[in-house]
């Protein structure tokens, strides 16, 4: 029996869908707990790609439960879609899916509030996903927000919408200058998903409980990553939720006392997508090796994603965040080829050296990083699937990493495919 937290260890997308999916079939439950369809999980195996955007990774391999915590922000339309995909991939959910009824429901208001402050902020945008994220969080703290189980009450439904739309409609006529909504159309457009949704929400913080009880193998399923953090990331540049450790159990109702292990998953070099500050972003012609041999393209946006060496400096104060006790490598098959291999060992802030993650975002800002370098290896080492077959500046470059963080590797990923990965 464990209880074991997959996180994001950057900026999101270090390939935390392919590990889950991986790990999937030993589990018994699979389980989102923050976010929401702003994540965008991409899973390759028998020659199919898949790419989640709500569902739990875990629906592919091995017969897991998979369930969407109460700490998701959830887009019914948006979730619909993606069952009927995964459905038409031949994958049943029947009697394995369920869906918080505490989780916030994503309305068509809050994707229009979060594109239309974006527009407002102008060159300080945050460079959202425009997915209604942080609107929607908002609506939850602020206490107004929807929950699932309000969508099985039309009654209920109704007067909550028509309670929200008194302030939102006042702000799209007044400051945004925009057409405003009606709950009629709201309630419209909402009807088939509810229908569809219906059967499977239901009370998960018990059926996790129940699975803690019955010392069941219970897996979460981190989105975005730990830069991204409302709290501990590069605020106000982060999304609008925890998607740290500490997230994984406000956001499924697991107790931090059942949780056994902490797994960050890095790939070999840095990525973000959006705006805000990035320490060891590469501007030239390295970074533009990195984008077209990752193929580091967006898998919700498309968006080209900033390249740049591997964070020590920050990946360390990640691991410290989140009690990391085991690590996974993504993306080491991208480093084919190169001379040499930067990583980022240290920083320089107003001239002094330090190695510790500032946390004012105009320390950030003013970051020079400062770089060992270390050999590369000329052969691909693409697929691999055995430790010993890598090259030992690969093997040294890995032992490097572990060193500097004091955690050890115990999955390396060389390649998309579920099958890609030296297990350690
Ligand atoms: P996530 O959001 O953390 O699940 O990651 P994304 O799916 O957004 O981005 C990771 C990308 O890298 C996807 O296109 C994956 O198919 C791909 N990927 C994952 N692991 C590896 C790997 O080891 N090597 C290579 N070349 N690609 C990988
Ligand atoms: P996965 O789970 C990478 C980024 C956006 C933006 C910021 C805020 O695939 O790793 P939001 O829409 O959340 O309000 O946007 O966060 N962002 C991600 N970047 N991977 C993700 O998810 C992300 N989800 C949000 O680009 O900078
Ligand atoms: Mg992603």
């Amino acid at each position: 029996m464990s209880t074991r937290v997959v996180i994001g260890a950057q900026w999101g997308d270090e390939g935390k869908g392919k590990i889950v999916d991986l790990l999937s079939d030993q589990a018994d439950y699979v389980v989102r707990f923050q976010g929401g369809a702003n994540a965008g999980h991409t899973l390759k195996f028998d020659d199919k790609k898949v790419v989640l955007h709500l569902i739990p990774s875990g629906i592919f391999n091995g017969n897991a439960d998979c369930v969407i915590g109460n700490g998701v922000v959830i887009d019914p339309v948006a979730l619909v879609e993606e069952i009927k995909g995964v459905q038409e991939m031949g994958f049943s959910l029947e009697g394995r899916f369920f869906i918080s009824q505490t989780a916030h429901v994503i309305l068509p208001y809050h994707k229009l509030l979060d594109q239309l402050k974006e527009k407002r902020r102008g060159g300080d945008a945050i460079g959202t996903t425009g997915r209604g994220i942080g609107p929607a969080y908002v609506s939850k703290v602020s206490r107004v927000g929807i929950r699932m189980i309000d969508l099985l009450d039309r009654e209920i439904l109704k007067n909550k919408i028509d309670q929200n739309l008194q302030d939102i409609n006042f702000a799209l006529e007044n400051l945004y200058k925009e057409p405003t909504l009606k709950t009629e159309d709201l309630m419209a457009e909402l009807e088939e998903s509810i229908a569809a949704l219906e059967p499977f929400i239901c009370n998960t913080t018990n059926l996790l409980h129940e699975g803690i009880n019955n010392h069941k193998n219970i897996l979460l399923e981190g989105a975005q990553g730990t830069m991204l953090d409302v709290d501990h990331g590069t605020y106000p540049y982060v999304t609008s939720s925890s998607p740290t450790s500490g997230g994984a159990c406000t956001g499924s109702g697991i107790p931090p006392t059942a949780l056994d292990k902490v797994m960050g998953i890095t790939k070999a070099y840095c990525t973000r997508v959006g705006n805000g500050p990035f320490p060891t972003e590469l501007h030239g012609k390295v970074g533009d090796e990195l984008r077209k041999k990752g193929h580091e393209f967006g898998a919700t946006t498309g968006r080209p994603r900033r390249c740049g060496w591997l964070d020590l400096v920050a990946l360390k104060y990640v691991v410290q965040l989140n009690g990391m006790n085991e690590l996974t490598l993504t993306k080491m098959d991208v480093m084919d080829g190169f001379e040499e291999i930067k990583v980022c060992t240290k920083y320089i802030i107003d001239g002094k050296e330090t190695d510790v993650f500032p946390l004012s975002l105009d320390d950030v800002e003013k970051v020079e990083p400062v770089y060992t370098s270390l050999p590369g290896w000329k052969n691909s080492i693409e697929g691999l699937t055995n430790w010993d077959d890598l090259p030992a500046t690969a093997k040294s470059y890995i032992r490097f990493i572990e060193e500097y963080l004091g955690v050890k590797f115990t999955i390396i990923s060389t390649g998309p495919k579920r099958s890609e990965t030296i297990l350690l």
